[in-house]
């Protein structure tokens, strides 16, 4: 077992966004979280990833205790949450957006000392990281933008960019809020390949998305959230046709 949510409840003032949340993630699995607007699925990836500290439960991240413990050090430990929105350098080049984001990985391997000779980008540390950087173009097929601004890119080339850059940090566990949202037919294919791509690599894959018709088919296993507490667990197509799920995305009467 990787990681091991348990009993986890966030708090905001009176509102429970997540309520007593208990599930396990395998190595090598891709969960896809699912749930109506508003019902806890952002916050319970920021739980994981640090963002939040709970107000109850643990989350224990191969046998250790990660409640507590600052965001940086979680994704040092290898859990890694991209945005959906990714923060990136428009006028920098593509391949220099993903330079940057070694920088935890350098800081990692060599101490923070280390990251001062990072810059300038084409300097002889980020000799070290081009292997790497070329690896991920590959694998997220943004190598045809290498050397474009990332404002040149399309919405679903800056979102594929977040994930290249979240890949720098060498997640075993990566966190992908919406990936898919605002994504068209091919670029969701495109995204849909890259993710299998990704797991057959060896990252475990926890997925936020609304398209069941995507994240239904991607995922090993899906987990249902309504009001912040969990109501369905299991394959993706037993889940998605169960009544309470039907009836929290729908409505009653469509159940
Ligand atoms: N920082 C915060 N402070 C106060 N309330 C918050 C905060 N973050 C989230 N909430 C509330 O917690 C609940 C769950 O929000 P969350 O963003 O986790 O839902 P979600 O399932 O990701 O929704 P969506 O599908 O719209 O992205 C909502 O009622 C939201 O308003
Ligand atoms: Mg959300």
């Amino acid at each position: 077992m990787l990681l091991e949510v348990r009993n986890l409840t966030k708090r905001f003032g009176g509102l429970t966004a997540v309520s007593d949340m208990s599930f396990a993630l395998d190595e090598g699995d891709i969960v896809g979280i699912f749930g109506p607007n508003g019902s806890g699925k952002t916050t319970l990836l920021n739980l994981i990833s640090g963002v939040y500290e709970p107000t109850a439960g643990q989350l224990v991240w191969q046998g250790q205790e990660l409640v507590g413990r600052k965001p940086h050090r979680i994704a040092e430990a290898g859990i890694v949450k991209t945005f959906q929105n990714p923060q990136l350098f428009g006028e920098l080049s593509v391949h220099d957006n993903i330079a940057i984001a070694g920088h935890l990985r350098l800081k990692r391997q060599a101490g923070w000392r280390r990251i001062a000779t990072l810059f300038p980008l084409r300097g002889k540390a980020s000799a070290d990281l081009e292997p790497r950087i070329d690896h991920i173009l590959r694998l997220c097929r943004l190598e045809a933008f290498r050397d474009a601004p990332a404002a040149s890119l399309s919405y679903g080339g800056e979102k594929m960019l977040g994930v290249a850059m979240a890949l720098m940090c060498e997640p075993r566990l990566l966190l992908l809020d919406e990936p898919g949202s605002g994504l068209g037919h091919d670029e969701i294919r495109n995204l849909d390949e890259v993710l299998r791509d990704l797991r057959a690599h060896g990252t475990t894959l926890c997925v936020i998305d609304h398209r069941v018709g995507f994240l239904g088919k991607l995922a090993d296993r899906a987990i249902v959230i309504h009001h912040g507490a969990k109501i369905a667990e299991g394959r993706p197509d037993d889940v998605l046709r169960d009544h309470a799920v039907i009836e929290a995305y729908l409505g009653r009467s469509h159940a």
